[in-house]
């Protein structure tokens, strides 16, 4: 069913009430997503993004209901990842001539999707195409999200389709950011910027400053996930440029597996020793083999120190340690302290093996880390005590 934006603009995506994990199995979304699409109507007739593939049919459909597809004059695809164009190849199924307006990284990126010749117009930043007595204005967005990512700005109607910049994983009926819950919405944002977008951090910073500098006033952001901000829509704005300056809030947060409780005894009491010094950081226990990675990388996100820990297994570390560490190497976390911790009972290793992989992935390790043997006596309780007492000096 289309939602009214404005008169002549419409959002005609799809709800997605079911989906749990986004990108294969990357990404959990616990409260669903959306993929939007919107129509534009007047003297021509513009559709901008699709919908994921299992939903081209049912997108191509109530589209139809909304105009004869026969009268869509342009198709502006921003994104070529199959959540915003799986609906493309249905919908040209119709209308296989009608000119699809795309960068030319995005040319690229439909052909190896898709291998059709369809009617592509390629753009850069500052190109026009007048829709009547609106233009739409093109704004070249690599690597926000993908290097064939645009996002394009409606004049008079003063909005920007943005595209996955500034979207979250949020299911609601509420289409619109001033009606859903806020704590939801802002939670769903940080998880969102922070396991998909940190890596582009630079990246974000420079293009919003560059759409800044257009000085275009934006009364609406339509994103192809989740919200549409009309109220204040650039608080998102002022959020991601907040999150994309090495962002951090005054949380400590300790990440763990264990096999027989060793290192869980020692992260709750490196975490009490922390507590004895600093009273008031935020410190976060988290057993990685039992809570969501993506939820973890949200806090990792808000921390200004981590603490990982592993027992020694096989000369190694725990599965669920080293699946989480991998996640962290590939974002880039920037300015944030760190250190490694972990039980054995004969060789050892895991304290340095992590050590070693959070200062490549660009953390400031503060020191060689905490092992201890066996299950923790109360001397290494003790030790482990003392050990967050100057892990918080060093804050
Ligand atoms: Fe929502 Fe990069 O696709």
């Amino acid at each position: 069913m289309a939602i009214k934006i404005k008169d002549d603009i419409y959002w005609v995506g799809v709800i997605d009430w079911e989906i749990r994990k986004f990108h294969g199995n990357e990404y959990s979304t616990h409260r669903g997503s959306t993929y939007n699409s919107y129509l534009i109507k007047g003297d021509k007739n513009v559709v901008i993004d699709t919908v994921w593939t299992p939903f081209a049919k049912e997108f191509v459909k109530n589209l139809s209901k909304e105009i004869d597809l026969d009268k869509i004059d342009y198709v502006i695809a921003n994104h070529a990842e199959v959540d915003h164009s799986g609906a493309l190849p249905e919908l040209m199924r119709h209308i296989p001539d009608t000119p699809i307006y795309c960068t030319k990284n995005g040319l690229k990126s439909f052909k190896g999707h898709f291998h059709e010749d369809w009617n592509f117009q390629t753009i850069k930043t500052g190109d026009k195409l007048n829709i009547g007595q609106r233009d739409l204005i093109f704004v070249e967005a690599p690597m926000l999200h993908w290097p064939d990512s645009m996002m394009c700005y409606l004049t008079q109607d003063n909005i920007l389709f943005s595209n996955d910049a500034f979207g979250q994983h949020y299911a609601s009926q509420y289409l619109f950011n001033d009606l859903v819950n806020q704590t939801e919405l802002y939670t769903e944002c940080l998880k969102y910027y922070a396991n998909i977008l940190t890596p582009f951090s630079k990246l974000v910073d420079k293009k919003i400053k560059e759409v800044l500098s257009f000085n275009l006033p934006v009364d609406y952001i339509c994103t192809s996930h989740g919200v549409i901000w009309r109220d204040k829509p650039t608080q998102i704005v002022e959020k991601y440029l907040e999150w994309a300056e090495n962002y951090s809030e005054d949380q400590v947060t300790i990440i763990y597996d264990t096999m027989w409780d060793g290192t869980r005894t020692m992260a709750e009491n490196i975490a009490k020793g922390i507590s004895e010094v600093n009273k008031k950081v935020n410190i976060k226990l988290f057993n990685t083999a039992s809570t969501d990675k993506n939820d973890i990388i949200a806090e990792i996100f808000k921390s200004k120190a981590i603490l990982v820990g592993s027992p020694t297994i096989n000369k190694g570390i725990l599965t669920s340690i080293a699946a989480i560490l991998e996640e962290i190497k590939g974002l880039g976390f920037q300015n944030k302290k760190a250190a490694a911790f972990g039980c054995y009972g004969w060789s050892g290793e895991s304290v340095k093996i992590i050590s070693e992989i959070l200062n490549g992935a660009g953390f400031e390790v503060i020191d060689d880390g905490l092992k201890t043997f066996w299950n923790p006596d109360e001397e290494s309780i003790n030790q482990c005590i003392e050990y967050g007492k100057n892990f918080a000096e060093k804050l």
